[in-house]
């Protein structure tokens, strides 16, 4: 089965989200495998960023991803990266449409509340870096025929 890193960041966390959040992946038939609330150190969050070394909003988006607590999270589900992606909206808030988590509940682009992996080498690189594989736990969930 499919799996993604999702991360609620320092902004949804500080503005009281995770529930609210947590919800709308739980709603949607994801299955929850793995949680932490946690400090991003300024090594995870350079690696976890590596794509975006260069860009002129790197250097703001690590002193942002560092500024607090997160909730890291992997969730596994068919299609799952695709599909929490489109949950989640599109990057820029001006894009972001209603009833996606960042088109509901971000209003400036670099605050958008949450992050999800964009390909499954990316899935891999990302769990690595927040999750021991023994902390990830493997169920099935009783709905699952009916998701
Ligand atoms: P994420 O990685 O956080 O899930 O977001 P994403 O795939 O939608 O966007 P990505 O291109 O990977 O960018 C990572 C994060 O960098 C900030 N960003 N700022 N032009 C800008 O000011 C800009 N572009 C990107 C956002 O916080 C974005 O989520
Ligand atoms: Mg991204």
């Amino acid at each position: 089965m499919e799996q993604t890193f999702l991360m609620i960041k320092p902004d949804g966390v500080q503005r009281g989200l995770i529930g609210r959040i947590v919800s709308r992946l739980e709603d949607k038939g994801f299955t929850l495998v793995g949680c932490k609330f946690a400090q991003v150190t300024a090594q995870q969050a350079e690696f976890h960023y590596a794509e975006h070394v260069g860009k002129d909003f790197y250097p703001n988006l690590v002193k942002f991803i560092t500024s607090g607590p997160v909730f890291a999270m992997v969730w596994e589900g068919d299609d799952i990266i695709a599909l929490s992606r489109i949950l989640i909206g599109k990057t820029n808030v001006k894009e972001a449409q209603p009833g996606t988590i960042r088109g509901d509940f971000a209003a400036h682009t670099p605050n958008n509340l949450i992050h999800g992996s964009d390909s499954m080498e990316s899935s891999k690189r990302e769990i690595g870096n927040f999750f021991e594989a023994q902390e990830l736990v493997n169920y099935t969930k009783g709905l699952a025929p009916w998701i």
